[in-house]
């Protein structure tokens, strides 16, 4: 029976019980670890906040029985130093990547540099040994996704993309709701997206602000939402149609300066930040400044900026639910609203972050009956997106992890997650709609298709 058959087998329902259905380089892993008691070999390339402390010392803290940091590498010296006193390792550092690679030889290679660069490290990486845990966006355009596909073809190696939103309670908890056929079947999402204006306002100081080192939010932000979308569809996207604007930061500011240290507006500015009061973040990147020039507090008007900050989308799946999608990037709070309409009735969320007016710690779905009553269902909020942050962790690292909800990621749902912000980055231009088999050699599916490694 092949992997994928065996997999299909297995069913991986919510709640079932089932052997975790590990990736190649974890089943290997795991296999390791139970014979030679022989720790998983990690490289980490991108020592900035992410690297650092989601992939570093959490790493180091909560998964030194399985883990062990063989290299890091960061372009910048400086950030390279501060990010190995964060994760508190022993390991050599490295500037130049594929230096680390031939002397390190990790098994794994974690890549958390900037969304432009993770193509190369993805490919580079697999081409000399390892298998990939890649942060999201996967990558930033269609070109790119489709030298990570040739890669995996080529070398045999995996990629797994940690969608960590998939893994909060509440969300796992839509996705067994939509299972078990209490709405009947699915039909059309309506799924919108406020980020405040303090999150939401980091996008335009930082890299991020520039669609060539992020994609735009609809990849860098949005690809977040579109895997979910995936995931919880449980089909492939087809076509997007798609409108965008900025008019908001930026070009639409009343001033602006280079940063928020430089600037002579901090007084009257709504947006000043004051990066000097965070220890982390003056270690991180002001103390590095020197090596790079980049500036983390850049000013959320600076003309350079060439991102939307209001978007919508239709997007249509093979097998035919019609999705309703908006980012807005200025909101008075940070969370979403989303609904999911069914034959037989309905399913609501309205998801606030830290709501002041609310000292509830827990996240709410309703659930309607055409014809029928209503359903309160309250799921504990955890910490570290949502919860999602470590039990994504503990089924990468920890052996026999179930994945009863089909959380696992690999290349084809990283493509996918990305694909639908590049299409919709493209039926803005065009003012057309996009279809998602245009751009790269993968081919949507009605039934969403489980990749083979899982
Ligand atoms: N899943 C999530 O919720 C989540 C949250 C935050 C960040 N991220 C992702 O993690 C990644 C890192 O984000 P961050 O906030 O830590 O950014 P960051 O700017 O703090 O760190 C990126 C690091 O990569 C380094 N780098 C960039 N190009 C390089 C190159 N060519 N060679 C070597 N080093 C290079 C930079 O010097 C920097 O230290 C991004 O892809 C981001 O999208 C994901």
């Amino acid at each position: 029976m092949s992997r994928r058959n065996f997999l299909a087998v297995s069913g991986a329902m919510a709640g079932t019980s089932i052997i975790s259905p590990k990736s190649k380089m974890l089943a290997s892993t795991v296999t390791n670890l139970g014979e030679n008691n022989r720790k998983m070999k990690i490289a980490l390339v991108g020592t900035g906040i992410r690297g650092t402390s989601m992939w570093g010392r959490s790493l180091v803290q909560e998964y030194a029985d399985f883990t062990e940091f063989v290299g890091l590498c960061d372009h910048n010296p400086g950030r390279l130093e501060a990010g190995k006193r964060i994760i508190g390792v022993n390991c050599p550092t490295f500037t130049n990547f594929e230096q680390m690679m031939r002397e390190t030889k990790p098994e794994v290679l974690i890549v958390t540099t900037d969304d432009d660069t993770h193509d190369y490290f993805i490919e580079k990486g697999m081409e000399m040994g390892a298998d990939i845990i890649c942060e999201k966006p996967m990558a930033i355009d269609e070109k790119k996704i489709q030298r990570i596909i040739d890669a995996e073809k080529r070398t045999g190696k995996k990629c797994r993309v940690t969608f960590n939103y998939r893994y909060s309670p509440h969300r796992a908890k839509m996705w067994e709701l939509i299972r078990s056929g209490e709405i009947g079947d699915l039909t059309s999402v309506d799924f919108h997206w406020y980020l405040d204006t303090s999150h939401g306002a980091d996008y335009f100081r930082r890299w991020h602000r520039l669609v060539e080192k992020g994609g735009s939010l609809w990849v860098h932000k949005a690809s977040h939402h579109f895997d979910l979308l995936n995931w919880w569809i449980e089909s492939d996207p087809e076509s997007v149609y798609a409108l965008g604007d900025l008019e908001y930061y930026g070009k639409n500011g009343p001033f602006r300066a280079d940063n928020c240290r430089s600037c002579p507006h901090t007084k009257e500015c709504k947006f000043h930040f004051d990066i000097t009061r965070s220890e982390r973040l003056m270690e991180l990147y002001v103390d590095n400044e020197k090596y790079d020039g980049y500036k983390r507090d850049g000013c959320v008007f600076k003309n350079d900026i060439n991102i939307y900050d209001k978007m919508a989308a239709s997007i249509k799946y093979k097998n035919g639910v019609q999705v309703s999608y908006s980012l807005t990037a200025y909101s008075p709070y940070e969370g979403y609203r989303i609904a999911f309409n069914g034959t037989k009735g309905r399913m609501d969320a309205w998801i606030q972050e830290s709501n002041p007016t609310s000292d509830a710690n827990y996240d709410e779905i309703v659930l309607y009956k055409n014809f029928g009553r209503r359903e309160y269902i309250q799921i504990p909020q955890g910490s570290g997106h949502g919860g999602g942050d470590k039990l994504l962790k503990d089924q990468i690292f920890i052996p026999d992890t179930l994945d009863p909800f089909k959380q696992m990621a690999g290349i084809r749902d990283g493509s996918l997650a990305c694909l639908v912000g590049i299409a919709a980055r493209k039926s803005i231009v065009s003012k057309e709609p996009v279809m998602i088999k245009d751009l790269t050699s993968l081919v949507p599916q009605e039934k969403k298709i489980i990749e083979a490694y899982q």
